[in-house]
């Protein structure tokens, strides 16, 4: 079994060290400016965990505030508690992978740092864990005696059902709370699915339910969502529209990328702002083809902005790389046009159908700006 025990290597830890107890449980937690969320939580993990052989481990994307340093501290005093920084990479699934590969212990749990989940419910779901009917257990706000009222206002309270409906009915997933930060699972079955796994985005328990090829042995235990008091909330529009990418990734079988539909969603608000820049260029009593050129520019410099803000996210380039970008970025993309015009007249000149002409002609064109931005200018 590729992720499974190793013979040779389980006698040599049975045999030459000292008899000592490996950790059972590993609580993976991803920070982005959390500080002051680290001691109190780490507290409350004490008390609830007693008894039990746990580490913590939280992954941090190298907050402003400094979250890393107060772990650090901590983990002088403790070994259960280590810390992972990562450098220039946002996003909360990656961190959590990150986080649960980083681990030999054979059950992982994820949550949030900032107190919103009930840290008491961990021993319960270790037990369901090790009863061995369940693979995965989820923390569930809307089932049983779960809440989310006290932690959400009316707005996110209602964002939330909706993307639950949406999930189950487009997923046919069969959990209360598919959206749950806090779920616990054996490390095994990441292991396995980890490199189907999306890095983007909030959603991971959506993603690793939905990318298991087997049906996975499901378990809930219900809580009540705490509200924020220290920090606030990093969810924004930008995480929604990753969470519709993931869910029609997932649908469509991953024949789609979300990264691909959302350079698409990005390419057709190019044209929108290309049309109406040029309208008004035109009201406004310019010539032609001098609207039509700074419409272009706008529309290429528009594109660049939001593919480097959502559809590259992981891999933004800030300050001098930004600019450095969008030269290559509007290179790349004239040569798009190029190949795309050349195709789209061959075409023509064998098939004279303009719209399946001008259809082939953008497909080459926008095939070569996604295949050049993710490999050259937004290349990992
Ligand atoms: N490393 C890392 N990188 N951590 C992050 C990032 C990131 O880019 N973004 C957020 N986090 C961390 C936060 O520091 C926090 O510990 C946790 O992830 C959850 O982030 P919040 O910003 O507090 O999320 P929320 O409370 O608004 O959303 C909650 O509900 C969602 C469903 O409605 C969370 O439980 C989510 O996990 C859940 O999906
Ligand atoms: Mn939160």
């Amino acid at each position: 079994a590729p992720f499974g025990v190793w013979p040779e290597a389980l006698a040599l830890a049975q045999s030459e060290i000292p008899r000592q107890d490996g950790v059972e449980l590993s609580i993976v937690i991803p920070t982005f400016n959390e500080r002051e969320n680290i001691i109190p939580l780490v507290e409350r993990l004490r008390t609830a965990l007693v008894g039990v052989a746990w580490e913590v481990i939280f992954v941090d994307d190298d907050s402003s505030d400094k979250t890393v340093d107060v772990v650090r501290s901590l983990s002088l005093g403790d070994r259960r508690i280590r810390g992972i920084r990562r450098i220039h990479r946002r996003g909360l699934a990656g961190a959590c992978l990150e986080g649960i590969l980083s681990t030999s212990a054979p059950i992982v749990a994820v949550m949030d740092a900032d107190l919103q989940h009930d840290e008491t419910r961990l021993v319960a779901m270790l037990a369901m864990i090790r009863s061995n009917r369940t693979d995965l257990v989820v923390a569930t706000r809307y089932g049983g005696q779960g809440s989310s009222e006290q932690g959400f206002n009316r707005i996110r309270q209602a964002g939330s059902q909706m993307a639950i409906r949406i999930a189950k009915r487009l997923l046919k997933i069969e959990t209360s709370d598919p959206m749950s930060g806090f779920f616990m699972v054996k490390r095994a079955l990441i292991e396995e699915l980890a490199p189907k796994l999306s890095q983007q985005g909030f959603k991971i328990l959506l993603d690793i339910i939905a990318s298991s090829p087997a049906p996975l042995k499901l378990g809930e235990i219900s809580y009540v969502f705490r509200p924020r008091i220290h920090g606030e909330s990093k969810l924004d529009a930008s995480v929604v529209v990753e969470y519709l990418g993931l869910l029609i990734a997932k649908w469509s079988g991953d024949i789609v990328s979300s990264r691909m539909l959302l350079f698409g969603m990005v390419g057709l608000s190019g044209v929108v702002v290309h049309l109406t820049t040029l309208r008004l260029f035109l009201l406004g009593g310019l010539a032609f083809p001098v609207s039509q050129a700074i419409a272009m520019l706008i529309a290429v410099i528009s594109n660049y902005t939001l593919n480097n803000a959502l559809t590259y996210r992981d891999r933004r380039r800030r300050g001098v790389r930004f600019l450095t970008g969008l030269m290559l970025f509007s290179a790349l993309c004239s040569i798009g046009v190029l190949a795309g015009t050349g195709v789209s007249s061959l075409f023509y000149s064998r098939e004279p159908q303009w719209w399946l002409a001008g259809l082939a002609g953008a497909v080459i064109g926008a095939g070569w700006n996604y295949i050049t931005s993710s490999m050259i200018t937004w290349r990992r």
